[in-house]
């Protein structure tokens, strides 16, 4: 009797233990009470990252800490390292803005990208406001780069070194450095970073390049150039600030491709997917197919090492501020709700 009864308890358990099984399937039972992979995770599955944007004055909204510190495998200064914040006077440093997000990153094991050491950009008055010689100007940029880098070597995995050199049509802009400076800064401005961080991969990066086309054929030349001359260039950067009203860049496998075969790593490095205001369902639905496309596009090449978003939550969004009627570009909404866009990316990153 009683060994009947343990043998019917023995078969009863198992019979549960079998259900359960059957019920929940093998992987949910491997772990039970696991959360489903995030972004970064799913992406570091592929040897990719999948990363964020960020800048200091969001960091004291705790609900966003979180998931920034959750989700991501990769974090970049939305603005913390630009000239204006880490050398507002003349050799005058201040890293802070900077080493708040670096060392917010690192305390949650997220890889860095360093932006941006030479641009147009958000440059300090002193630098702006003067007329420089030539040989000021290298000793000023020179002195500029590598402090900055050899500040952040071993913390950051890539540098933007020159930010935005070209126009639209493939001429280079004519920035400060351009001017006085001609087109060979960039190629300085690449073996300075590379003296002050013989690890640290070096990028160019800009925007309106996803797509073959003028703007991406002169960095194309440009990187060859470069590349035949031995200057320490490692990754082209395609911001991809996409628009749904101008086109999905229908040819961003094939470029990314092309950046490869020159022997050159390519990152998305800045990207939202804007819309005219107010969001549809159609038009969230086409953005999400947009952030598939890209997604997969990075996927299928193998130098493509990683995608970050430009900031997460269009709570955090530039888009609103700089195109007037223009938003929700990001796969977060307002409220940190994830998008269409967010299931997309999952879905791509599969
Ligand atoms: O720091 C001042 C603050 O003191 C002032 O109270 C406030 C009032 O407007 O402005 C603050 O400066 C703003 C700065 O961001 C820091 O928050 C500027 O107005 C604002 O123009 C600036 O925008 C940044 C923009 O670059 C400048 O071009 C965006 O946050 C930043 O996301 C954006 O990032 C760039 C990439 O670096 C390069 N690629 C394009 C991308 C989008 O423009």
């Amino acid at each position: 009797m009683r060994r009947n009864s343990t043998r019917l308890r023995l078969v009863g358990a198992l019979a549960g233990a079998l259900l359960t099984v059957v019920a929940t399937g093998p992987a949910a039972q491997a772990h039970p009470d696991k959360e489903p992979p995030t972004l970064g995770e799913l992406a570091q599955r592929h040897g990719r990252y999948f990363g964020s944007a960020t800048d200091n004055p969001e960091l004291t909204d705790t609900a966003y800490t979180a998931l920034l510190g959750s989700e991501f495998g990769q974090i970049t200064p939305g603005n913390g390292q630009k000239w204006y914040a880490t050398e507002p006077q003349q050799g005058v440093f201040d890293f802070s803005a900077g080493d708040e997000i670096v060392n917010l990153a690192r305390a949650n094991h997220q890889k860095v990208r360093g932006h941006t050491l030479v641009w147009h950009s958000q440059l300090p008055d002193w630098l702006t406001g003067k007329e420089w010689t030539p040989a000021e100007l290298r000793s000023v940029l020179k002195k500029h780069i590598q402090t900055v880098v050899r500040h952040y070597r071993g913390k950051v995995f890539a540098w933007d070194v020159v930010n935005e050199a070209f126009n639209e049509d493939g001429t280079y802009r004519e920035t400060i450095f351009y001017k006085t400076l001609g087109p060979g800064y960039i190629a300085d401005a690449l073996r300075w970073a590379r003296q002050a961080d013989p690890h640290v991969k070096l990028y160019l990066n800009d925007y309106n390049i996803e797509a073959v086309g003028p703007k991406s054929d002169a960095y194309y030349t440009l990187a060859k150039e470069l590349k035949a001359k031995r200057v320490p260039l490692d990754g082209i950067g395609l911001q991809a600030h996409l628009a749904l009203q101008y086109g999905y860049p229908t040819t961003l496998e094939e470029n990314l491709r092309r950046f490869a075969r020159l022997g050159l790593d390519t990152a998305l490095t800045e990207v939202d997917v804007r819309m005219l205001l107010p969001a549809t369902e159609e038009k969230l639905a086409q953005q999400a197919d947009w952030y598939r496309d890209l997604t997969e596009a990075c996927l299928a090449v193998r130098r493509c090492v990683g995608i970050t978003i430009w900031d997460y939550t269009d709570k955090y969004s530039w888009i609103p501020a700089f195109f007037p009627g223009e938003g929700a570009a990001l796969p977060w909404d307002e409220q940190l709700v994830p998008k269409p866009a967010y299931h997309a990316i999952r879905q791509a990153l599969r």
